[in-house]
């Protein structure tokens, strides 16, 4: 299995910023947004990674990050998103690094407390298909919104203005090869993105999607209540702060 973090984008949701540097290089209590996910995924041994990045400070994750030693990867790579053509379009960049192996995408602003590895060997358990991590949250119209019958997910909606339930469709995604084709049949939603959601939602329609719930904290950073949030989380999950 290797993974897939996606730090592009121009974090327009958090100017001024990002004006002059990648909204994944921003802090997160004492260490830069990026190093999160890289450690999700380490922990879970998933040691080969890509990762997307774009605008005009892509240099600066190879001098914080460098081949990824210092993390205990086997492999880091690089590559690069021109503008902001959506999560999906990320991920077209990545078929060639997939190589034929299943995939665990993480959206480079997501910070959560769990360890993902018994997601990981759910899925790997799983004969094909994706696999998909919700958590309840207060504004599930901020995220990817699913609509359940029973345990099943029938649909799942992009930033709904009703909710059809209390889950976030968190950024964390396991994927086969067939994802690949999905992103090329995909077209550019009202915001002139490609979704991450019509790429989960194709997998819906071919009954081959499943989840499990997240059960720590989990948060975004991508706007400003969200990012503060992120670093209370943190802060507080290492114990006592004298100030
Ligand atoms: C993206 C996805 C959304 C998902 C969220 C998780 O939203 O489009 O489905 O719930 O990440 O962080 P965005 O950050 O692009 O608004």
């Amino acid at each position: 299995m290797k993974g897939i973090i996606l730090a592009g984008g121009l974090g327009s949701r958090l100017r001024p910023l990002t004006k002059v540097t990648n909204k994944h290089l921003l802090p997160i209590y004492d260490k830069p947004m990026i190093y999160y996910p890289i450690e999700t995924l380490c922990k879970a041994g998933i040691t080969d990674i890509m990762l997307v990045t774009g605008g005009s400070s892509a240099g600066d994750f190879l001098r914080l990050l460098g081949n990824g030693r210092a993390f205990g990867l086997k492999d880091i790579s690089y590559t690069y998103q021109e503008g902001e053509g959506g999560i999906a379009d990320a991920l077209r960049l990545c078929e060639n690094f997939a190589d034929g192996e299943r995939i665990v995408v993480i959206l480079g602003d997501n910070i959560l407390e769990d360890d993902i590895t018994p997601y990981v060997r759910e899925y790997e358990r799983q004969a094909s298909g994706a696999r998909i991590l919700l958590k309840e949250v207060d504004d599930p119209e901020r995220f990817g919104c699913p609509q359940l019958d029973g345990d099943r997910i029938v649909r799942i909606e992009e930033k709904p203005l009703v909710p059809q339930s209390r889950y976030a469709v968190t950024g964390i995604y396991m994927y086969d090869l067939r994802v690949f084709d999905f992103c090329r049949a995909l077209k550019p939603s009202a915001r002139g993105e490609l979704e991450i959601t019509d790429i989960n939602n194709a997998y819906i329609r071919e009954g081959d999607l499943y989840y499990d719930i997240l059960e720590g904290w989990w948060t975004d950073a991508g706007q400003f209540e969200s990012l503060f949030r992120a670093n209370q989380l943190v802060a507080a999950s290492r114990g006592p702060v004298n100030v």
